[in-house]
């Protein structure tokens, strides 16, 4: 349940713009007017991305909890880890990121960034039996036991308390676009779908699982019920066919839905979240779920580092150059 008292520290550029997309719409078979991104990308902080709303509510939190660490947990590219450790520098935290895999499986991308602003890693093979969080509380003991006062930032950057600031990016978004129908979102950890839920409704919101959690459904109710508000985990709309052979597997779906945004709009999505959340929106408009004259908001979480740190993604979408070979007119 959320903490009244705490009050956002801020850490981005707000509002985020929202801008039309017309050549997508018409590509995806919808009116020109029918398609908005939401530039959440286009933040500030760290290269920018969702998590930022997030971490200006846990952050808060970690300040007035007296802390000078900040401890977290994710995949070796995991943009909240990045994010985390932008907030970091920004604050004058130290932070400690708790990353499973190997620093050679993602040498690039968040990893590179991570690097930059200074965080220091603790890497947790994929083959280890103990689970991610239970490792990053015990390096949060160990900093306790060394003298640190570290604050444990949820996996995934999701809490209800971090959620209110996708309550305050809903917010945003109806004084920009009041007549809004769908909103298609990344589900990852839960807490960007959560608070977007909590002030647009159930109904306006399609979450795209992205394979980061077991069990969707449960997790957005338990994190939109620790708001204080009330749902019926029934009614959430999910996307959770985008997920293919697993969190970080690039889908052909997910290839195509990121080569039409790049051709149409030079929008950039990544293999893992916003790439799948246009996918679902693709498929979303195939079913008929999503149709002509229907306001959709396309959130852009952010994520290009991830691109940049995803060898399969990156050899696909190298191997589309077309090279021309020019030859300069004989004078
Ligand atoms: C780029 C990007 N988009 C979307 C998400 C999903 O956000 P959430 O974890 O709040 O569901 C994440 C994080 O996991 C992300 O890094």
């Amino acid at each position: 349940v959320i903490n009244a008292s705490v009050q956002p520290v801020r850490l981005g550029t707000w509002p985020t713009p929202l801008e039309a997309g017309p050549r997508l719409a018409e590509a995806l078979g919808l009116d020109q007017g029918d398609l908005w991104f939401k530039r959440d990308d286009l933040c500030g902080l760290g290269g920018g991305g969702n998590k930022v709303r997030k971490l200006e509510w846990t952050c808060a939190a970690a300040l007035a909890a007296g802390a000078r660490t900040l401890v977290t947990s994710g995949a070796a590219q995991s943009n909240h880890a990045r994010l985390t450790s932008a907030a970091g520098a920004r604050l004058g935290l130290d932070v400690v990121l708790v990353l499973s895999g190997a620093p050679d499986h993602a040498a690039s991308g968040n990893l590179a960034l991570d690097g930059l602003f200074g965080a220091r890693v603790v890497w947790v093979s994929e083959h280890d039996q103990t689970p991610l969080d239970e490792v990053t509380e015990a390096v949060a003991s160990d900093l306790r036991r060394a003298g640190a006062t570290p604050y444990v930032v949820p996996f995934g950057g999701s809490s209800s308390l971090a959620a209110q600031g996708y309550a305050e990016c809903g917010a945003e978004l109806l004084l920009q676009i009041p007549d809004v129908s769908n909103v298609v979102v990344a589900l990852g950890s839960g807490a960007t779908t959560a608070g977007l839920i909590s002030v647009l409704g159930a109904e306006r919101v399609l979450g795209v699982h992205c394979g980061a959690v077991a069990d969707p459904r449960s997790t957005l109710a338990r994190l939109v019920s620790g708001m204080g508000v009330s749902i019926d985990s029934a009614a959430l709309r999910l996307d959770v066919g985008q997920v293919g052979a697993g969190y970080g597997q690039l889908t052909d779906a997910v290839m195509v839905a990121m080569l039409t945004a790049a051709r149409t709009e030079g929008l950039v999505l990544d293999p893992i979240y916003t790439g799948r959340a246009m996918a679902g929106l693709i498929a979303a408009v195939a079913a008929g779920e999503i149709g002509r004259g229907a306001r959709t908001v396309f959130l852009h979480t952010g994520g290009m580092p991830g691109l940049f740190g995803h060898v399969d993604a990156i050899e696909r979408v190298v191997a589309q150059v077309r090279e021309w070979q020019f030859h300069a007119p004989q004078s």
